[in-house]
Order: C-alpha cells, then sequence, then structure tokens
C-alpha cells in the first residue's frame, strides 16, 4: 500500500477552434476555447495489486503501466507526472479514466484526457507545483506529440488553462493570450459522425505545403490574417463580423483539403438556416464544425437544420 491513500479525481474540459487550426502548426495566430460542459475525469483509488493499473472503458483499455510502451498516450501522461516527482517505482493505484468528449472528432479529447490524469495524479501525489496550468500544459504538449509529430501546442494551452486563448506557437513561450470576448457569442456545435485522425489530417497538410510551399504560406497567411481580425471583431464585439471570418475560414480549410462532404454539407445547412457564420472546428476531414448564431431563435433553426442534415450529436454553448 502507498503513502498516499486518498482518492483523488480532476476534470479537463473539450475544446474547439474557432479560427486558425492547421495554418497555427506553421505559426500562424490562431483562437480557440474550451468546451466546459463535455469533460475528461480521471480518479486516482489506491489499489493493493502491487500495480499501477490504467482503465479507460471508453478507449476499451485495463492495462498495467509496466507493460505499456512509452508511445501508449495514456502511460505516457501517467509516468511523465512520476518522473516530474522524481517517483522511484509508480505507486499501486489504478487509474480511471472517463470521457464525455468524443474521440477523434476534433474537440481536444487526447489533450483532456492527458491533463485529466496529470492533475489527478499530482494531485494523488500532492504535488501542487505540478497542477499549475502551465505545468499541466507543458506535460500535456509532451504527449500531444504522441497524437501528431508536430503539434502546435494549442489543444494542450486551451483544455490545461480553461478560457478562450489567441495563440501563437511559441510566442512567448509557455505564455497565453487571453482576450476579452466584449459580446457573448453563441455557437452552435455538430458532429458528422465521422471520426477522422488528427495525425493523418496534419501530415497530409505538411505534404501539400512541401508540394506547393507557396501556395499552402498564402493559404495560411490568409488564415492568420482572419484569425487576427476576428480577435479585434470579438473584443469589439462585431459578430455579423466574426460570422463571415469564420464561414471565410473554412472556404480556405477547404483549400488545404482538410473538409469533407460530411462537414461541407453540415455548414452548408447551418448557413442557409441563417447561421451568421459556419465552419469545421479542429484538424476536420470529420469530427465537429460550429455555427455562430445571433439569439435563441437562431440557435433553434439551425440545430432543427443540422439535426436535418444528419449531424450525429449537437450543442449549444456560450462564449463570454
Ligand atoms: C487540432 O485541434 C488543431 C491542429 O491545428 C493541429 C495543431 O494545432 O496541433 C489541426
Amino acid at each position: 500500500m502507498s503513502e498516499f491513500s486518498a482518492v483523488t479525481e480532476a476534470t479537463a474540459p473539450g475544446k474547439i477552434i474557432l479560427f486558425g487550426e492547421h495554418a497555427v502548426v506553421y505559426g500562424r495566430p490562431a483562437i480557440a476555447a474550451p468546451i466546459s460542459q463535455l469533460r475528461a475525469k480521471a480518479t486516482i483509488t489506491p489499489s493493493s495489486s502491487n500495480n499501477c493499473i490504467i482503465i479507460a472503458p471508453d478507449l476499451n483499455r485495463h492495462d498495467f503501466l509496466q507493460d505499456l510502451p512509452d508511445a501508449d498516450a495514456l502511460a505516457r501522461a501517467a509516468r511523465l507526472v512520476l518522473k516530474a516527482a522524481q517517483l522511484g517505482p509508480p505507486p499501486d493505484v489504478t487509474i480511471h479514466v472517463k470521457s464525455q468528449i468524443p474521440i477523434a472528432s476534433g474537440m481536444g479529447s487526447g489533450a483532456a484526457i492527458t491533463a485529466a490524469i496529470i492533475r489527478a495524479l499530482a494531485q494523488y501525489l500532492d504535488r501542487p507545483d505540478l497542477q499549475t496550468n502551465e505545468m499541466v500544459s507543458a506535460l500535456t504538449y509532451e504527449v500531444e506529440k504522441i497524437h501528431h509529430g508536430t503539434p502546435s501546442g494549442i489543444d494542450n494551452t486551451v483544455v490545461a488553462y480553461e478560457q478562450p486563448i489567441y495563440f501563437v506557437r511559441q510566442s512567448p513561450q509557455n505564455q497565453i493570450d487571453p482576450f476579452k470576448v466584449a459580446v457573448p457569442l453563441r455557437f452552435v456545435v455538430a458532429d458528422t459522425g465521422v471520426r477522422s485522425s488528427t495525425k493523418v489530417a496534419v501530415g497530409d497538410v505538411r505534404r501539400q505545403y512541401n508540394q506547393q510551399p507557396a501556395r499552402f504560406a498564402h493559404i495560411f497567411d490568409e488564415c492568420g490574417r482572419i484569425a487576427k481580425i476576428a480577435r479585434q471583431a470579438i473584443e469589439t464585439g462585431d459578430t455579423q463580423q466574426v460570422g463571415k471570418l469564420m464561414t471565410e475560414n473554412h472556404a480556405w480549410l477547404q483549400q488545404m483539403t482538410v473538409s469533407s462532404p460530411e462537414l461541407d454539407n453540415l455548414v452548408g445547412a447551418a448557413l442557409q438556416a441563417g447561421a451568421l457564420g459556419a465552419k469545421l472546428s479542429g484538424a476536420g476531414r470529420g469530427g465537429n464544425m460550429i455555427a455562430l448564431v445571433e439569439d435563441d431563435a437562431g440557435e433553434t433553426a439551425v440545430c432543427a437544420a443540422l439535426q436535418r442534415a444528419g449531424a450525429t450529436a449537437i450543442l449549444a454553448t456560450i462564449l463570454a
């Protein structure tokens, strides 16, 4: 039995990317926000099994930490905390992971699960220094590298800090740039039901960028320009402009080939139903899209249209 004995648990939210996904990997600014109503939770329970066990029913996982390779995201998350805590052998605990965030759908489920494990384990080990947002973000970033080789850092940052952020890769190191939302923004988030790999989408964009550097640099520049003026529009409460910029951003994401017929279908349905703007959110090729709506009536109309168009899950969220 370990010297640590209390059960601890911690959660982390999902996220949406409002502007600038993919271009953010190439140093252009992007904007992301947490989705606090969808969360991943990790619970640490002392165990008498002389082992550290990881159980994640949603992922069909039940493993001994010692049997897992370092390329396993759950194992890597746990090991990073144990290493940072300078603990010898892992404590005898069960790490139980549960998530409401759909997997491989652009909502940051991987980053949220990792952040929840890091926070819960650090809490269990009584290490407040490992529970700061900065530390949780930095450790989560290390695990994000497993999901795809060149993460920009936006997912771990928004999930760890749980606030809207304007993000530019590596500038300045490990600092976040929160911003003011002048008028609350109402979003509808809808799932295509198609699962897609961030690694594949990011890898395809990289290949195309290598083949056509000038064209892709231009696309990334346009996405960065959009994110920059979108920030101003959000800070001044120009909701109509935010919507227009979202739809414009979606067109550039289509040029990057990261949209899909299912995403385009939902984006079209939302716009036709009166959304102020709509775009895919996250890595694309499937997963979720977001639509900006003006008021209650707009939300009802857009939700109904998305449902008719085949969305497999729909939720409404407010960025304030
Ligand atoms: C994924 O949520 C966002 C991407 O831009 C990848 C990244 O920033 O690491 C597609």
